[in-house]
């Protein structure tokens, strides 16, 4: 069969001939339809993601590790985690039985295999506690992640919305999608803090943050009172790190300005996950939740893979 494959981390995946897969006890084949290739897969490949070795234990190897597929009584399933080497972005690729689960029907599986990014605008509840009313900044909007929150954020009942992003087309397209505000963060370190404050309103409840590094910075600078009182915590959510993994906290920051860090996983066990995603779903199949998405085959995986042009779009490749 074809693949993907890669011969060491680092390495961009080629469309090669790879075994096909046999399924051993307790194992089933997936014919794959649809794989979105995120930025975790790529971490993941470049062997920086902290599971690297856990997901590719030895080379040559398929890369990505869930998608959407058929069974072999042409049920169509969700699946993850694929015996190693043996990887999503093939023309077939085998699991244990219990990683698989019924796809949505009446959803292309294309989107279907992007929305599941959505669950993370979920973290807005399951990590802070957020209420319909309260205000949510999305640090990152204009990415697939980001753009998917925003919309949550409005279904779920924010009252406000603020978004940041680097670009103004792209920051105007998240306005149609439901942000009331909008930040460009490149620009010099001043004039974003000031951005921040003057976008607050009565102040950030919620803060989603896929950024980090600089912006993440610069917005908790933002959120340090200029005068002695009690100010309203701000809930701040790490989400990703698309502007670095760093981040120098400042002693005030946390000291007067009443904020609460999160992981993004807090609270998101197994129940809540399949809660948002049936969710997700029903917003989807009713026209509520949007996402764009780039097709390419399977053989064109050397070129789509460096892509960097996709503007919140998320590749998906259809073998
Ligand atoms: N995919 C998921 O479901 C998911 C779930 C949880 C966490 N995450 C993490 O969240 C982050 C974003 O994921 P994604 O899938 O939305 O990625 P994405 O589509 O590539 O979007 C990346 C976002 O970060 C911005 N960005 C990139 N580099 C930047 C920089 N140096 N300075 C400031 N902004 C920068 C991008 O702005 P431009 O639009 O201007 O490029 C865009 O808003 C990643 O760290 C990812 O691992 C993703």
């Amino acid at each position: 069969m074809k693949a993907a494959v890669i011969h060491e981390f680092g390495a961009v995946p080629r469309y090669e001939d790879f075994p096909d897969p046999v399924a051993g006890g307790g194992e089933v084949l997936v014919e794959v339809k649809a794989v979105a290739v995120e930025n975790v897969d790529k971490a993941v490949a470049a062997g920086t993601h902290f599971a690297a070795r856990h997901f590719l234990r030895e080379f040559p190897a398929i890369v990505v590790f869930d998608g959407i597929g058929t069974l072999p009584d042409g049920t169509l399933v969700g699946f993850s985690q694929p015996r190693p080497p043996y990887g999503a972005l093939a023309e077939r690729t085998v699991v244990p039985v219990q990683n698989t689960t019924p796809a949505p029907e009446g959803i292309d599986p294309a989107i279907a295999v992007v929305i599941s990014s959505a669950v993370t605008g979920f973290a807005i509840k399951t990590a802070a506690g957020f209420t319909p009313g309260e205000t949510v900044l999305v640090q990152g909007a204009t990415g697939v992640a980001g753009r998917l929150a925003v919309q949550v954020a409005r279904l779920l009942g924010a009252a406000r919305i603020v978004a940041t992003g680097r670009d103004n087309d792209a920051l105007d397209e998240v306005i149609g999608l439901g942000a009331d505000a909008v930040i460009n963060t490149a620009v010099e370190d001043d004039e974003l803090v000031e951005a921040f404050a003057a976008e607050a309103g009565s102040g950030y409840d919620v803060v989603l943050d896929f950024l980090w590094g600089r912006p993440t910075e610069l917005l908790l600078k933002a959120l340090v009172p200029s005068r002695i009182g009690h100010p309203n915590p701000t809930r701040l959510i790490q989400a990703g790190e698309s502007a670095g993994a760093r981040i120098a906290l400042t002693a005030d920051s946390v000291r007067t300005s009443g904020l609460e860090v999160y992981g993004v996983g807090k609270g998101l066990d197994g129940q809540a996950v399949a809660d948002a995603y049936g969710q997700i779903v029903q917003w989807t199949r009713d026209g509520k939740l949007v996402v764009g998405i780039e097709r390419a085959p399977l053989a064109d995986i050397e070129t789509a893979w460096q892509r960097t042009d996709l503007r919140g779009r998320r590749l998906v490749v259809t073998p």
